[in-house]
């Protein structure tokens, strides 16, 4: 977000540069069970965002101080690869993954039915392979499904997804350029079908009828985003069944379906 307005980001048609109307998605993609080794996997293309989110547990909390008595500990760890942006990013954690983390975490655990695993711990990895901007929500987006994948009981996924304002417009999803030249961004969490936010913030400035815009925008994506997610799941399921020989016009019913 920024206040120097060196970059315009609407052209002169009323189009946003890369040829969206406000309200568009960017062209999201997800596939579910992409590794064998986890409790459950997810990757998201999410735009030219590449996210991937493992699941482990729910298993015993390590160190055991750490440990929750009455419920499990929802644990994610957002991470941007070193090479996931263009300027090389410097490894390890920093105070805007602590941050997204703790958001994501405390996000899902909203949906987790923690109180079935006391002590417990259930550990998500999500890894930012090419970043350029909504690296969060697509973090939240794919964690959701890799937990769902995982069969850890939830009461719903969490869909994910930015609004905010550039040059004087309110629009949905904000591509790289217009997250670094626009006047805001606010990233929505909300669990489908309810009236649940478990994730809102905001960077920048806007007045209280644009902010209403903006949640009115990212809600109603959210529900489009939901359709991705279930799907991938499907899709998930039908190939399990495919592994267990289950008859190919079921499967194809299946496919057919999602
Ligand atoms: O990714 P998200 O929009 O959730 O978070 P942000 O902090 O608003 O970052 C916006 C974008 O800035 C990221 O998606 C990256 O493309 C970029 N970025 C970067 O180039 N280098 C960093 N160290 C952090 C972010």
């Amino acid at each position: 977000m920024s206040d120097n307005k060196d970059m315009e980001l609407i052209d002169e048609n009323g189009k946003r540069l890369d040829g969206r109307e406000f309200d568009e998605l960017r062209d999201i993609k997800i596939e579910a069970g992409i590794l064998k080794r986890a409790d459950g996997s997810a990757y998201i293309e999410w735009g030219k965002n590449k996210v991937m989110a493992a699941v482990y547990g729910p298993r015993e909390m390590h160190p055991r101080h750490a440990q929750e008595p009455s419920k499990a500990v929802v644990r994610a760890r957002y991470n941007m690869a070193a090479f996931s942006v263009p300027d090389r990013k410097r490894p390890g954690p920093d105070r805007r993954s602590v941050e997204i983390s703790k958001i994501i975490s405390e996000a899902l655990e909203e949906v987790v039915f923690v109180e079935m695993f006391p002590r417990a711990v259930i550990d998500i990895f999500i890894e930012v392979l090419e970043a350029s901007a909504g690296t969060r929500c697509a973090g939240l987006t794919v964690a959701s499904v890799a937990l769902a994948d995982a069969g850890i009981p939830m009461s719903n996924m969490i869909a994910s997804c930015a609004a905010g304002k550039i040059d004087g417009h309110v629009v949905l999803d904000l591509g790289k350029n217009e997250d670094n030249f626009g006047e805001a961004d606010v990233p929505v969490g909300i669990v489908p079908n309810t009236d649940k936010i478990t994730l809102l913030q905001m960077d920048g400035n806007l007045t209280k009828e644009e902010y209403e815009e903006a949640m009115e925008l990212a809600i109603d994506a959210c529900d489009e985003i939901y359709e991705i997610q279930r799907d991938a799941l499907k899709v998930r399921y039908s190939t399990t069944l495919e592994d267990h020989g289950e008859p190919d016009d079921e499967i194809e019913k299946i496919q057919e379906e999602a």
